[in-house]
C-alpha cells in the first residue's frame, strides 16, 4: 500500500499532540453517558479534531448533526462554529436525547438545538439550502434517505459528510447474514457507491475514525 497504516501508537501520538482537548471532552461526556447506560459509539477523538478544524476552515455557520447520541459530535461542532452559529442535532432515542441535553447544559453550549424524533421526519420539515455542513451518523439503513434530503438541505458550496465509510472495519470483509452488522454493512456499501457517483458532489474519503466520506456540493453548473 501507499502511505502509512494508522497503528495504535500513531493514533495515540495524534491524539496526544493534536487532539488532547477533544480527548478530554470525550472522556468527560462518556463518563456522564456511561452512568446513564448510553452506548459508546461516538466519533473518535482525532476525527472530532478534524471535523472542528474543517468547520473553522470553511467558516461554517449553520450545521446539521444527524445522530446525536450523548452529544459529542454536536459539542465539537458547537465549539468550532462559535456562539454566532447554530448546530441542529437530531436524535430518535429519548434517553440519548435526555443525556445530550444535560451534557449541553453542563458545558454551557447554547447554540445547539436538539430535535427529538425520527431524523428523516425532522429533516423533511426543514427549508432548502440552509446548512453549510451536514454530518450523517445515525442508522445506516437510512443513510441513502439522509443523503437525498441532505442534498436538498445543503447550501450551494456546502459539504455533506457520512461517518462509518469503512463499515466498522467490515467494508471489504465477507459478512454473513448471521452477522449482526449484515444490514448496516451492506447499507454503507450502497451508500458509499451512491455518494461517489453523485454528480452534484466532488467527493473523497478521509481515513479518520471509521472513515468519513465527504462531498463538496455544487448545485448550479
Ligand atoms: C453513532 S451514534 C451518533 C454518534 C454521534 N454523532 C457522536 O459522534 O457523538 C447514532 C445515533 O443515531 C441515533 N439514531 C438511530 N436511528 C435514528 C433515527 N431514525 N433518527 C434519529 N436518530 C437515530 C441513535 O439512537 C444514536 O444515538
Amino acid at each position: 500500500m501507499k502511505g502509512t497504516p494508522l497503528t495504535e501508537q500513531i493514533f495515540n501520538y495524534i491524539v496526544e499532540h493534536f487532539a488532547a482537548d477533544e480527548a478530554t471532552l470525550s472522556e468527560m461526556m462518556q463518563k456522564r453517558a456511561a452512568e446513564a447506560g448510553v452506548p459508546m459509539i461516538m466519533i473518535s477523538e482525532e476525527q472530532a479534531k478534524f471535523i472542528g478544524f474543517f468547520l473553522k476552515a470553511i467558516k461554517a455557520r449553520r450545521v446539521l448533526d444527524i445522530g446525536t447520541l450523548f452529544g459529542y459530535s454536536a459539542a465539537i461542532m458547537s465549539k468550532a462554529i462559535g456562539a454566532a452559529g447554530e448546530v441542529v442535532t437530531l436524535e430518535f432515542d429519548p434517553l440519548h436525547a435526555k443525556v445530550a441535553h444535560a451534557n449541553f447544559k453542563h458545558l454551557g453550549l447554547e447554540n445547539i438545538s436538539l430535535l427529538q424524533g425520527p431524523a428523516l421526519d425532522n429533516m423533511k420539515t426543514m427549508q432548502d439550502g440552509i446548512f453549510d455542513f451536514i454530518m450523517i451518523d445515525a442508522d445506516k439503513i437510512n443513510y441513502k434517505h439522509y443523503l437525498k434530503e441532505s442534498l436538498r438541505l445543503i447550501k450551494d458550496g456546502g459539504i455533506i459528510a457520512g461517518d462509518n465509510a469503512f463499515a466498522f472495519g467490515k467494508l471489504l470483509e465477507h459478512v454473513p447474514e448471521t452477522d449482526p452488522d449484515f444490514i448496516s454493512v451492506n447499507a454503507v456499501r450502497e451508500f458509499n457507491e451512491t455518494f461517489a457517483s453523485e454528480k452534484s458532489m466532488f467527493s473523497c474519503v478521509v481515513p479518520v475514525g471509521d472513515g468519513l466520506v465527504m462531498g463538496f456540493v455544487k448545485k448550479h453548473k
